[in-house]
């Protein structure tokens, strides 16, 4: 398989600090990859540099075969990605002109942002915020504006940083349900930041596991799961402790956990 983005030798390091540090690391068409790893370990930052908002210090990005230099990502290749960020930026306007900014940068007719807003408000369950202003929402109600902004654009890929860490937990499972559905009936490639082991376990085909700014481990996410290395267990265990079940293969055979 042929990755969408390769990571070689790529470093950050800021204030004379190595943040991050990956010989080698791909991420595939159409996968859903899950980052965990501890505060601090450079998942954020990864997420940045991975999508062009950062750029690395050394080393090179590779996107569909093609050597991409840093600070010179063509307008093309940028509107194919979009980013969901661990502090969401929703700009001073309703929620309506929140979510139709991508589309508007796109020249898409205004009759056409209508119809698209209308359909991803009433899939994110936001319609009647629409005229809201969107610097006044709850916690949760922006991660949905943010996550209905990132989606409607149809991206290639799509980078989320931690988007359900605000949701009440019902709310949370029916937007997991309803956001597999759309990355799978849409086949859009998602690298997906999370500290939940539930969002992980549901959401995600492959896991990496980042550690003091270094890929430690990666793989199915069942198998990390059930297979730390050395690098990773003191990490993962802990996690384990408090949610045996996940691991434990007659659990996953329930409704909420279809794998
Ligand atoms: N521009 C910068 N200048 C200095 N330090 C930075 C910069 N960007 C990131 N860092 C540092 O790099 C480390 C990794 O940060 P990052 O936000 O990527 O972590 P994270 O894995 O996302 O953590 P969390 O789980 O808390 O969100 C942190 O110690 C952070 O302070
Ligand atoms: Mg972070």
């Amino acid at each position: 398989m042929n990755p969408l983005i390769e990571l070689k030798n790529m470093t950050y390091s800021a204030q004379q600090k190595t943040i991050l540090d990956i010989p080698s690391f791909k991420i595939y068409d159409g996968e859903i990859l899950g980052m965990m790893g501890p505060n601090g370990a450079g998942k954020s930052t990864l997420l940045k540099v991975l999508s062009f908002l950062e750029k690395q210090s050394s080393g090179e990005i590779v996107y569909r075969g093609r050597t991409i230099r840093s600070g010179q990502v063509p307008l093309d290749l940028r509107r194919r990605f979009s980013v969901a960020l661990q502090k969401s930026l929703l700009l001073d306007g309703t929620v309506f002109q929140n979510i139709a900014l991508g589309l508007k940068l796109r020249k898409v007719s205004k009759a056409m942002i209508k119809e698209k807003v209308t359909h991803w408000l009433e899939l994110f369950g936001i319609s009647h915020l629409a005229k809201k202003n969107a610097l006044y929402l709850s916690g949760g109600e922006a991660q949905r504006v943010n996550l209905a902004r990132a989606m409607i654009v149809e991206p290639e890929i799509l980078f989320l940083d931690e988007p359900f860490s605000a949701l009440d937990f019902p709310t949370k499972i029916r937007l997991m349900e309803d956001f597999k559905r759309i990355l799978e009936d849409t086949r859009t490639t998602a690298v997906f930041v999370s500290h939940d082991l539930m969002e992980i376990h549901y959401l995600t085909n492959r896991l990496a596991i980042i550690v003091n700014g270094q890929v430690k481990q990666s793989g199915p996410t069942t198998f990390v799961l059930e297979h730390p290395n050395t690098s990773t267990q003191s990490f993962l265990n802990e996690w384990k402790k408090f949610f045996p079940a996940l691991t434990d293969n007659s659990f996953r055979q329930e409704k909420f956990l279809k794998l």
